[in-house]
């Protein structure tokens, strides 16, 4: 049954959406019908196609009570509108649907398992949130929402655990047949824990234990879990809230991170060995992960940062967009990421630039443009060297956003000061790389309103917005001393 709520929410999209020129979105970006996007939910095949659902709000650029927005695509670069999917219209989620994810049943149905959010006075009268889980089952366009929800509540949670703070499970099925879902908590001593919790059917839930906790180190809350195998270990995603930084690899505020370690299926225990941030730049929160039908893992996140979301191009009618998708491999223990294979088909005509002196700034002929895939390499000449090489992008006579490398500090930094945001917020963020023997390769994909920046082959990742105007469609590259580049470039064509 479509409720009121659910319907009003369709007849919105389906009136506005259309109006918005596919010229004012990325080419091949996930971005809302109308209106407002956050965190990506429910990210997994179902009956031959990738669906990605996403925290919605349509009737305005800003957050608001939570809805499921729906896409689909059969190759993470071409995406297909559908209905929205959920809307907040039960007790239990009057408050919102908050971030979830989905699974497919053994009869064929598929199942989307959130947060429902209702809100409540407590004993000092202040309205707080009340947090629990819940399901709708659906066939990939339409969702009942089960008649016993909540399937977790405030009962279901450890000692101490916070009934306000519950969110964001991420389900997934054994070979066994036993679904299991981690879910964020905020433990009694007010810091971050990941729950795990499991069940037969995918309604009646049981709680086993705390995977791991954060004991106030890595920032409060941990939001927006995942777990999953990954190349013979155990990888934990969380995304804290209120992280201080730590050196250059956390940075102060919302942040991702991945706890990779081990995992003993039998006794339920998660051991994590190494922590790392799972981007580098200056938007990416709440990422989300599927195992592809041919085995590769990819992951999509939300290309935003709460403390900076509130600054956007004034009346803009879609607000908040996905990171292009990545598939994940461990690489000397490291977690590594590279652009979906997926997006090489989309590559027009070669353009190479082979052993090019830099010295002062120069561009090349054939490379520029706003919807990119281009990789250069750097290295040293023998000569003098270099103190910084900057590649400036989206760049005409007032604009650019620039990645700069500087090899005494092996720090690369990326600077979004001129592109196009009229707020000052956070526009730069730098972090420690680790060039080969000299070199660097940094692979750029731009896509209108977005820079991600892969270093070495996927080492680490930076994603960033941009508004720069689409005009501003200059590339240089600039070099304080002498440095010698080659330079991949295509343009992509979606
Ligand atoms: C993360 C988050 C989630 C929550 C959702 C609400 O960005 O705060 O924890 O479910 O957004 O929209």
């Amino acid at each position: 049954m479509v409720s009121t709520q659910l319907q009003k929410a369709r007849d919105f999209e389906a009136q506005y959406g259309p109006h918005i020129p596919a010229a004012e979105r990325p080419a091949f970006h996930a971005t809302p019908t109308i209106g407002w996007m956050n965190d990506p939910n429910g990210f997994s095949f179902y009956q031959g196609k990738c669906h990605l659902f996403y925290q919605y709000h349509p009737y305005s650029n800003e957050w608001g009570p939570m809805h499921w927005g729906h896409l689909t695509t059969e190759d993470f670069i071409h995406w297909e509108r559908l209905p929205v999917a959920l809307a907040p219209d039960q007790p239990c989620d009057a408050g919102g649907c908050f971030s979830g994810s989905a699974v497919e049943l053994p009869d064929g149905r598929q199942l989307l398992m959130y947060t429902g959010v209702q809100q409540e006075r407590d004993e000092e009268g202040v309205l707080r949130d009340i947090q629990t889980q819940c399901v709708a089952i659906g066939d990939g366009l339409n969702y009942e929402k089960y008649a016993l929800n909540p399937v977790l509540d405030k009962d279901n949670l450890p000692e101490g655990g916070s009934a306000a703070d519950f969110r964001d499970p991420k389900v997934w099925q054994e070979a066994d047949g036993t679904y299991y879902a981690v879910i964020g908590n905020r433990a009694a001593d007010d810091s971050g824990a990941v729950l795990l919790y499991q069940s037969a059917d995918g309604l009646k839930w049981d709680y086993v234990r705390t995977l791991d906790a954060c004991h106030n180190q890595y920032g409060k809350m941990w939001e927006c879990p995942d777990f999953f195998p990954l190349d013979g270990r155990q990888v934990l995603v969380t995304s804290p809230q209120e992280m201080y930084p730590i050196g250059l690899e956390f940075h102060a505020g919302n942040n991702a991170m991945c706890l990779i370690g081990n995992y003993d299926s039998k006794s339920m225990e998660f051991h994590r060995q190494t922590v790392q941030a799972m981007d580098y730049g200056l938007d990416f929160y709440a990422p989300q992960t599927l195992l592809a039908p041919d085995g590769r893992r990819i992951m999509i996140a939300w290309m935003q940062n709460w403390s900076t979301a509130g600054a956007k191009p004034a009346h803009c009618r879609w607000f908040g967009q996905m990171t292009l998708p990545r598939e994940l491999v461990l690489r000397d223990g490291r977690l590594c990421q590279r652009p979906v294979r997926e997006l090489e088909a989309c590559r027009g005509e070669r353009i190479l630039h082979q052993n090019i002196p830099v010295c002062g700034e120069v561009n090349l002929p054939g490379v520029q443009g706003r919807v990119v895939d281009m990789t250069v390499t750097i290295r040293p000449t023998g000569g003098e060297g270099y103190r910084w090489f900057r590649i400036h992008v989206a760049k005409d006579g007032t604009h650019d956003t620039i990645i700069r490398y500087k090899p005494n500090e092996s720090t690369l930094k990326i600077d979004r000061t001129r592109s196009g945001l009229p707020h000052d917020i956070v526009h730069t963020r730098s972090f420690l790389v680790r060039p080969q023997k000299g070199e660097l390769k940094l692979r750029i994909i731009l896509d209108r309103f977005s820079v991600e920046v892969f270093v070495n082959d996927g080492e680490q990742a930076a994603s960033s917005v941009i508004y720069t105007r689409q005009e501003a469609d200059a590339i240089t590259f600039e070099a304080d001393g002498q440095a010698l580049i080659d330079v991949e470039k295509y343009d992509l064509m979606v």
